[in-house]
């Protein structure tokens, strides 16, 4: 996410270091440092989910979605894969707060390995946000593929299957927002129902955040809408995947 608190983004270095070594982990404080001054706005989505009229899709034999209320409804596995993408300690404290606060964590199965999961939380926001959300609003945070199951719209299959059931459930906005260099989460989010609001940045000084909204977006590329990717990333093959 774009504005990350500066003890989480330490705390993430910390582990990354621990994971690569100094090398990697000077190139990746450097990227973050590129991205900070040059590339720092949200795009933000917002989907209409009154119009989701149609049942959650059919997913291919191979996928499941699951959705979980609670620590205790994941499988040891499960947690400790996720957890283990950044700080175990921090992840798992952050975890509990957001079942605390009511989030659902949204699994994405294939052939029942954990391929990735997304957050959802409604009528609440888990940090200061970009604008007022409503009781029936959606906010989406966090959604990740882990590294080997990239490529083949596992995130499409998650997040249309989350805004379909929560349409079901009576949710009647749904916003997502991605980092203007993340070209992978823009071209991802691009298929779904999501249309994009706008671009936006956000800084929390003494408590008090500040919103500065660039409706024009320049010198920001987001797809629109693309057509082919469906049909060609659930075509691939396991082989096909990039590991
Ligand atoms: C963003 C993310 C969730 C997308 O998941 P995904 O299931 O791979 O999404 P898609 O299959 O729709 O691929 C999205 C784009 O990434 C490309 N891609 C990224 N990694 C890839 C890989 N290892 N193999 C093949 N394609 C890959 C795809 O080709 C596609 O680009 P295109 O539309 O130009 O073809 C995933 O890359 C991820 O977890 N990233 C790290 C966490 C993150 O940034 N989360 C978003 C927070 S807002």
């Amino acid at each position: 996410m774009v504005s990350m608190a500066i003890p989480t983004s330490i705390s993430r270095l910390a582990a990354y270091y621990t994971r690569h070594g100094l090398g990697p982990t000077i190139r990746r404080f450097a990227l973050a440092m590129r991205r900070t001054l040059f590339s720092n706005r949200a795009v933000l989505f917002y989907c209409d989910l009154s119009r989701q009229t149609s049942a959650p899709p059919d997913l291919p034999n191979f996928l499941k979605v699951e959705r979980k209320r609670s620590c205790v409804e994941l499988n040891p596995q499960d947690l400790d894969q996720i957890v283990n993408v950044w700080n175990p300690k921090l992840a798992h404290r952050r975890m509990q707060e957001r079942f605390d606060r009511g989030a659902s964590l949204w699994l994405i199965k294939f052939h029942d390995r954990l391929a990735g999961y997304g957050w959802t939380l409604q009528g609440r926001i888990i940090a200061p946000y970009y604008l007022p959300l409503a009781e029936d609003d959606v906010q989406f945070f966090d959604f990740h593929v882990f590294p080997k199951y990239r490529g083949r719209a596992i995130d499409w299959f998650l997040m249309t299957h989350a805004l379909q059931m929560l349409a079901v459930d009576g949710a009647t906005r749904a916003f997502a927002e991605a980092g203007e260099w993340n070209q992978a989460s823009l071209s991802s989010i691009a298929m779904t129902s999501f249309r994009r609001l706008g671009w936006a940045r956000k800084f929390t000084i003494f408590r008090h955040t500040i919103v500065c909204w660039d409706v024009e977006g320049v010198a920001c590329h987001v797809p629109e809408r693309p057509s082919r990717r469906f049909v060609a990333a659930t075509d691939r093959k396991p082989s096909d995947v990039v590991r």
